[in-house]
């Protein structure tokens, strides 16, 4: 029999500055009423200068593998799902295993947008199943503010930074990922974009200046998909388990859009308690987002030793994902670890501040930002 991949060890991090709808009322042209009323978002985490999407990994994997009781040297593999990644190259999970000190680790990034997270878990449960590594770390983590135009209120006021970590462990007793649904049609690949910078289209003086190292998004093109294929996934991933809508405990779908998950929950029937949501903390942080919402669903109480969740996300490309897993691990179990107390949920400090109370020379800090009031 192939051990199963279980969950050991989970973590997050969210960045201390904090940037309130009021905040982008005063940069673009919109209200808190029509962010909130639109997407469910009040606020999001904007990554300080000095952090990087490595920076966040570290924070939010440290802390996964003091759940899990495990030094990093422990680690066989890092994989980190981003699509805002500290350089085209070298990969940031090669930075990540550097700073974490696992010696032993092979390190890779992996690109699938918003459904990073599931298509890493997906990958590391493979090697732990097929027999090669016995502890993997898989990672959703973005800094995407760094690609957004903030000046353009189409985009601006939907993302945010942020990083989920979650260790997988080989394990000969039953649990982990019982069902998966892994979908893309490139056919979507014009719904949202970073044009310029890769090889179709190479940094020039010219990209810069057009925006072309934006994110550009059919914002309604892209509701419409992510509704019907959010549903769609999770029903396959369902199929695959051998399961149905009503057998699982806890839905943690991804933060883009309150609408859109209020929308999968109503064409699926799952009552509004079984569906997670904290998306009016954190907004849309692309790859984050699962394993961001994971964390904060477990401190909160709402999964249970044995339940079972689905997770599925959806985002450019188009790519979805979707896993049903067996929860196995004691919840409480991040409160005993050691450590920064991110994974429950809370910022690092508990004096995180909004922009608009920042010091002058912080609001200086986000230059794109300050440009754009
Ligand atoms: O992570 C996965 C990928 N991303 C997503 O899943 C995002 C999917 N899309 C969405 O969540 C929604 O389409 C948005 C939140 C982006 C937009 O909501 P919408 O209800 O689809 O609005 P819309 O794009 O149809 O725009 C409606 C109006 C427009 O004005 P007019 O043409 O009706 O006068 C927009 O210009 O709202 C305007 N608008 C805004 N107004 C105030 C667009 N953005 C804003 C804004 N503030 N920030």
């Amino acid at each position: 029999m192939p051990p199963n991949a279980v969950i050991t060890g989970w973590g997050m991090y969210a960045p201390q500055r904090i940037l309130t709808n009021q905040d982008l009322a005063r940069m673009v042209d919109t209200s808190d009423e029509w962010i909130v009323t639109r997407t469910g978002i009040r606020e999001r985490r904007i990554a300080a200068d000095d952090e990087t999407t490595t920076t966040l990994s570290v924070y939010a994997a440290r802390d996964a593998l003091a759940v899990a009781g495990l030094d990093p040297t422990e680690l066989d593999l890092v994989i980190v799902g981003t699509c805002s990644p500290d350089y085209p190259l070298p990969a940031t999970g090669v930075l990540v295993a550097r700073d974490l000190g696992a010696t032993r680790a092979a390190g890779f990034d992996l690109q699938a947008a918003c459904s990073g997270f599931l298509f890493a878990l997906a990958t590391g449960s493979s090697f732990i199943r097929s027999g090669m590594y016995r502890n993997v770390l898989v990672l959703g983590v973005e800094v995407l503010s760094r690609f957004l135009d903030w000046h353009d209120r189409g985009t601006c006021v939907l993302f945010g930074d942020g990083a989920g970590a979650v260790i997988l462990s080989a394990s000969d007793q039953p649990g982990g990922l019982l069902g998966l649904e892994l979908f893309s049609d490139g056919t979507g690949a014009e719904g949202i974009i970073v044009p310029a910078g890769g090889s179709a289209c190479p940094a020039s003086p010219q990209t810069s200046a057009e925006g072309g190292h934006f994110i550009h998004m059919s914002g309604a093109d892209v509701y419409r998909y992510a509704t019907r294929q959010l549903a769609e996934s999770t029903l396959a991933a369902l199929r695959s388990a051998g399961l149905g809508v009503d057998d699982i405990d806890q839905f943690v779908y991804h933060q883009a859009n309150l609408r859109i998950i209020k929308s999968v929950g109503k064409q699926l029937q799952i009552p509004d308690e079984k569906v997670f949501v904290n998306i009016e903390k954190y907004g849309n942080t692309s790859a984050a987002s699962v394993p961001m919402a994971l964390v904060e669903a477990v401190a909160s109480g709402r999964i249970k030793q044995g339940d079972r969740l689905l997770m599925a996300a959806f985002g450019a490309g188009y790519t979805a994902g979707a896993a049903v897993v067996e929860w196995t691990a004691d919840p409480l179990q991040a409160f005993r670890a050691p450590g920064a107390q991110t994974r429950l949920g809370k910022p690092r400090s508990a004096g995180a501040a909004t922009l608009g109370e920042t010091a002058a020379d912080e609001e200086a800090a986000l230059p794109e930002v300050a440009a754009a009031g």
